[in-house]
């Protein structure tokens, strides 16, 4: 084994082997911005923020917010970058393919599996949790041996499989189909936060703000690596790149609209919280339509409520798509068996790949308490972040003439600002977070020494 075939990188724009079929373009900058949306507003600011701001950050969670936007505004301008020059459906795996070497770009696809697989499973048991109190609510509570897996006393959490099935059958049917669902989603998570706002913003008690700061500024960041989970899935746009009709344009647009809209979001979501009750009452499972019920609004928990589910839903929905798009370049390329490559030619989409990682994924949500270790979901995402960081300075090195539709301003500042804070949230998270991390890429490397290395592409070019 040399050396140089471990760095061995892919040619950019080369195409792809077609025989398995192409993904179709349908996807305008509209639907980008909304795919965007509904990856990223989800159980972060619905469940998380609660948490964060009673354990870690007081009311200063808006500076958590803060903080952790910034970092993805970097990050975010690097993804415009390269979705918009690169392309490809695999995201940070391709980049870095292109850029970094086969052994970079494998071990951030196996991340962005990680990354995208535990996230749908783990957000299919909260949408579960909400789910059976809706039904509770109109006197259909579902048994606890079917809302809890066998490791907590239960037989299988069926709602949260069943949602990761019902998803799968939805991405088979087509991109425009799932679009088309999200945006009517989207609408509904919108208008419940656009309630919550309105009622919110009349019951502002300033003393609530008071101390501002509880836990300090370590608080602050702990809060910022925590509720970082908010604000993935931005990146999931860019997996878009094959079936958007001018990913060139719409790319950035997608990823950088979906991305502030959210941030402002997030920032008022989470002041008007800490601002109309006190922030240590926040620890509950669901603080945005806990706070609507303390405050006298019965009607706006429920629309608050009804927004979580159907934000919860296209977070699963995008994320599982991103998913579907990684694992298919990773084949595509050999990296994974070229089973998976195949596209259907009737509905255009990578049905093999959808039905068994959405079995598997469904049973990971029904089975397990996946939810446990959600934080794997922010340390592999923040690892893909800084990646792609790197990547926009190293092909700015490597390939100065790449045609550059999208431009990130001020390089190397920004991307090494935007590789800089990310590693810095990702020293911000438990030491158990980052042992169970190394497990993960440690098997992952496994599979490259065992087969990946062997069975890519490019051996297959050298030989
Ligand atoms: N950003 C997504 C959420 O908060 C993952 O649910």
């Amino acid at each position: 084994m040399r050396l140089s075939e471990l760095l061995r990188t892919k040619t950019i724009n080369a195409g792809h082997d077609l025989h398995g079929g192409e993904l179709r373009r349908v996807l305008g900058p509209l639907d980008l911005t909304l795919l965007g949306i509904g990856a990223i507003i989800g159980a972060g600011i619905f469940v998380l923020t609660g948490v964060a701001a009673a354990t870690q950050a007081g009311p200063a969670i808006v500076l958590s917010y803060l903080v952790a936007g910034t970092a993805c505004a970097f990050s975010a301008l690097a993804y415009a970058e390269l979705a918009a020059s690169v392309g490809g459906c695999g995201s940070a795996y391709g980049y870095s393919y292109a850029g970094l070497g086969e052994i970079v770009a494998w071990i951030i696809g196996w991340d962005l599996i990680l990354e995208y697989g535990v996230a749908t499973s783990a957000v299919a048991i909260g949408w579960s949790g909400y789910v059976n109190n809706a039904l509770a609510a109109v006197g259909l509570a579902l048994p606890e041996l079917l809302t809890k897996g066998p490791l907590e006393g239960g037989l299988v959490n069926l709602p949260a499989a069943l949602i990761v099935l019902i998803l799968a059958a939805l991405l088979s049917l087509g991109v425009r189909e799932s679009a088309r669902f999200n945006a009517i989603m989207v609408v509904v998570k919108l208008i419940a936060i656009a309630i919550f706002i309105l009622v919110a913003a009349s019951h502002v008690q300033p003393a609530n703000w008071s101390p501002f700061m509880p836990f300090g500024w370590n608080g602050v960041m702990g809060g910022a690596a925590l509720i970082f989970f908010a604000y993935v899935g931005f990146d999931a746009v860019s997996t878009a790149a094959e079936e958007a009709r001018h990913p060139q344009r719409d790319l950035p647009i997608g990823i950088l609209v979906s991305l502030g809209v959210c941030t402002l979001i997030y920032i008022v979501v989470s002041g008007l919280l800490t601002a109309v009750v006190a922030y240590p009452s926040l620890n509950v499972g669901s603080p945005v339509a806990d706070v609507m019920l303390r405050l006298g609004y019965p009607w706006a928990a429920g629309l608050v409520a009804a927004g979580a589910i159907a934000g919860l839903t296209t977070v699963m929905l995008v994320l599982y798509y991103g998913l579907t798009r990684v694992f298919l370049a990773m084949s595509r390329d050999g990296l994974l068996p070229p089973v998976f490559a195949r596209v259907n030619a009737r509905t255009h989409t990578p049905i093999r790949v959808i039905v068994v990682s959405g079995l598997l994924m469904a049973a990971v949500a029904g089975l397990t308490p996946i939810g446990e270790v959600a934080e794997l979901v922010n340390i592999g995402t923040l690892a893909a972040f800084f990646l792609v960081c790197i990547g926009v300075v190293s092909l700015r090195a490597t390939h100065p003439d790449l045609p550059r539709p999208f431009k990130t301003p001020w390089s190397p500042v920004v991307p090494l600002l935007g590789a800089i804070s990310c590693l810095y949230l990702m020293l911000n998270l438990p030491l158990v977070t980052w042992l169970r991390f190394g497990l993960w890429l440690a098997l992952g490397l496994v599979i490259y020494f065992t087969y990946s290395r062997r069975h890519s592409a490019l051996a297959a070019v050298e030989s």
